[in-house]
């Protein structure tokens, strides 16, 4: 196969590239301990509702300044439906999903998980100003994925 001069220089210039790229994001990985957004934690989708704290989903007081809401997500909705927390507080969001996969998205912030079966996301954010929050799922789930959306009014 005969390679013309520039296609030559092009092709080298495209892996070379790809080299550079990859060593970069290997580099920055290791040395910054990167992980997977959320965490590692696992759970037995199947038994969600019997592992803590999924087993009584909602809002819990871990000090003054802390709290953690854990959620469940499923085909159509969250669990529990209605979630009221406090603003300037530290929230900790744990969600998980016990069917497939969904998203947890509150509008206008920068909470946006993906909610795998099997896993426990976790995400932490303070509300700086009362109000209702609308959570939307954006991966697409089923044939309700349109009307799957809660709400966490902040007081
Ligand atoms: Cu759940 Cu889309």
């Amino acid at each position: 196969m005969h390679l013309h001069k520039y296609e030559k220089i092009w092709l080298s210039f495209g892996i070379l590239s790809l080299a550079v790229f990859l060593v970069i994001i290997g580099v920055s990985a290791f040395s910054h301990n990167h992980m997977p957004a959320g965490g590692m934690m696992t759970i037995d989708p199947d038994k969600v509702e019997h592992t803590p704290p999924f087993d009584h989903p909602g809002l819990v007081k871990i000090d003054d300044e802390t709290y953690q809401v854990s959620l469940i997500a499923m085909t159509f909705g969250y669990e529990p439906a209605k979630i009221k927390v406090p603003a300037g507080k530290k929230i900790i969001f744990k969600v998980t999903s016990k069917d497939v996969t969904h998203s947890f998205t509150i509008v206008n912030t920068k909470v946006n998980m993906m909610v795998v079966p099997g896993q426990i996301n976790t995400k932490t954010y303070v509300f700086q100003h009362p109000g209702k929050y609308l959570v939307i799922c954006n991966e697409y789930c089923g044939s309700g994925h349109h009307f799957m959306q809660t709400e966490i009014e902040v007081y």
